[in-house]
C-alpha cells in the first residue's frame, strides 16, 4: 500500500484506531520470559513501559530506515530518522534508539523511542520522519538506511554510546524489531558533559565542578576572575559506580550502561560574592565552553541569598520523545529557572531529582536538561524515596514494607552523580 493515496476507508480506519491504538500501550505488562529483564510494575518513567523482555527480532526487508547522518560530532546534534514501506501501519508502531553495543540489539532498554504515528504520514502510507536531538549523553535519535534484521555486532563495555535507530512494531508490551539503521559513532566520547557545580560545607571561599565523560584523564578545571583569562586550574578526581554496587532490578539488568568518569574539582580561595568564569575537560580532548558563578555570599547577618528550590522534577526530552509519559512540564519549569536564574545564587533540590529509578540514560539525559541553570549556581540535593530506597538496605522505610522506589539504585547513583557536603546515600 506504500505511496498509493490514502482512502476514505483508511482514514476512517485511522480515527477509530487512535484510542484504542495509545491505551494498548498503557496496558498491563505481561509476565516477561525473563524477571531478570522485566520492566519494574510500578511505572514512573517512559523507559519503564518497554517491555524488553519480551522483543522479539522479526526482520521485514521491505522496511527501510535512515538517519540523516551517521557521526555524532558534539552533544546536542540533531539527527533525522525516516522510514518508509512499512505494510499495514499501525498505533503499536514505534522508533527506538538503542544503545549499538547492545547484542542482541533488542536485548537494550532504548535510551529514547517515539510512537511512529505522530507523524501523520505513517498512517497514511507507513513512512514518516522524526527530528531528534541527541541529548545528554552522545545519543541521537532517529534513522538511515537499512540493515535490515538484528546486528551482531560483538558485545563490548564501552560506555559512549554509539546508538543506531530500530524501528519495532507490536506496540510497547510485546515489542518486534523489524528494521536497524546505520550506527550513528560517537566522534569524541570524551567530550565534557553535564556540568554541574556544588558548595562544599566550607564556606563561600569553595566550589565544586562535577562534569562526566566517558574515561578520559586528566581532568582540570580552568578558572579565573576575568572572562577568557583563566589562569588558575584545579585537578579534578574521579570516580564511577558499578553495576555490581546496584541493590536490584532495573538498575542492575535492563536499565545498565556504563555511567563513565565523574570528574569532581575543588576551587579553593574564592572571594566571596565574586563572579568566577571556568571551563573544564582535558587537554586530550578538549574543554567545555566557559561558564561563570558567583562564590556565596559572606557569611553573616548582613547576607542574602536569593535560592530556587524544587522537589519531584523528573526529566524530558527536548524532541519530544518519550512524551506520552507526565513529565513533559519538567522541562518548562527548567527553562523557566533559568530564564530568572540571574538573580538567584543557589538551587537546592530537595529530593526525587530524576526519577531515573536505575536507567543510567535517564540519568544522563537529567544532568544534560540542568546543565544551563547549574553550572550558573550550587546545586544542593537530598535523596528522595525514588533515588534511595530498597528493601534491606537500610532505607528509612526497613522494617516498614519493602519500598522498591530507587528501581535497585539504593542511594549509589545519587550518591555518586552529586558530591555533598555529608557523603553516604542518605545524606544531603
Ligand atoms: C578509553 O576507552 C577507549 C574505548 O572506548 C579505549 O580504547 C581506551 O583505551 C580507553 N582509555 C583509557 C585511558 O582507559
Ligand atoms: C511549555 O511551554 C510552552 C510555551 O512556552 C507551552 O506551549 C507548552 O504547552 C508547555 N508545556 C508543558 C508540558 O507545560
Amino acid at each position: 500500500m506504500a505511496g498509493q493515496p490514502p482512502t476514505l476507508a483508511l482514514a476512517l480506519a485511522v480515527v477509530l484506531l487512535v484510542g484504542p491504538g495509545a491505551r494498548a500501550n498503557d496496558a498491563a505488562l505481561p509476565p516477561g520470559p525473563s524477571a531478570r529483564a522485566r520492566p519494574p510494575a510500578q511505572r514512573h518513567n517512559a523507559l519503564e513501559r518497554v517491555n524488553v523482555g519480551a522483543t522479539r527480532p522479526d526482520p521485514d526487508p521491505t522496511v527501510r530506515l535512515s538517519v540523516s547522518s551517521t557521526k555524532l560530532k558534539r552533544s546536542g546534534q540533531w539527527f533525522t530518522v525516516e522510514w518508509a514501506n512499512v505494510p499495514n501501519p499501525d498505533w503499536g508502531d514505534w522508533v527506538a534508539l538503542l544503545p549499538a553495543y547492545a547484542d542482541p540489539i533488542w536485548s537494550a532498554t532504548p535510551f529514547k523511542y517515539d510512537i511512529a504515528g505522530k507523524t501523520p504520514s505513517h498512517i497514511r502510507r507507513g513512512s514518516g520522519k522524526l527530528r531528534r536531538a541527541r541529548g545528554a549523553a552522545r545519543r541521537a535519535l532517529a534513522c538511515v538506511a537499512a540493515t535490515v534484521g538484528p546486528s551482531r555486532s560483538p558485545p563490548t563495555q564501552l560506555l559512549m554510546r554509539d546508538v543506531r535507530f530500530a524501528f519495532m512494531r507490536g506496540g510497547l508490551v510485546a515489542p518486534r524489531l523489524v528494521a536497524v539503521s546505520e550506527v550513528i559513532r560517537v566522534i569524541n566520547p570524551n567530550e565534557p558533559l553535564q556540568g554541574r557545580l556544588a558548595l562544599t560545607g566550607n564556606g563561600p571561599s569553595e566550589m565544586l565542578v562535577q562534569w562526566s565523560t566517558h574515561n578520559s584523564s586528566r581532568a582540570i578545571v580552568k578558572w579565573g576572575e576575568r572572562a577568557g583569562k583563566l589562569t588558575e586550574a584545579a585537578e579534578a578526581e574521579s570516580h564511577t559506580y558499578t553495576k555490581d554496587e546496584m541493590c536490584g532490578a532495573p538498575a542492575n539488568t535492563i536499565g545498565w550502561n556504563d555511567p563513565g568518569l565523574i570528574h569532581v574539582a575543588k576551587l579553593v580561595g574564592l572571594t566571596p560574592g565574586r563572579r568566577y568564569h571556568y571551563r573544564f575537560g582535558d587537554e586530550d580532548w578538549g574543554f567545555s565552553k566557559e561558564f561563570s558563578f558567583r562564590a556565596a555570599p559572606p557569611e553573616g547577618p548582613g547576607s542574602t541569598v536569593k535560592f530556587l528550590a524544587v522537589a519531584d522534577l523528573g526529566q524530558a526530552e527536548e524532541d519530544g520523545s518519550l512524551e506520552s509519559f507526565y513529565y513533559a512540564p519538567s522541562l518548562n519549569t527548567t527553562r523557566l529557572m533559568q530564564k530568572e536564574g540571574d538573580s538567584y545564587q543557589l538551587m537546592l533540590h530537595n529530593g526525587d531529582i530524576s526519577y531515573a529509578r536505575g536507567y543510567v540514560s535517564q540519568w544522563d539525559n537529567f544532568h544534560h536538561q540542568m546543565e544551563p541553570l547549574v553550572t550558573r549556581m550550587p546545586y544542593m540535593v537530598a535523596p528522595g524515596n525514588h533515588e534511595r530506597n530498597w528493601p534491606g538496605t537500610r532505607d528509612r522505610f526497613d522494617g516498614r514494607g519493602a519500598v522498591y522506589d530507587s528501581g535497585g539504585e539504593c542511594g549509589v547513583a545519587y550518591e555518586r552523580r552529586m558530591t555533598m557536603p555529608i557523603p553516604g546515600p542518605d545524606k544531603p
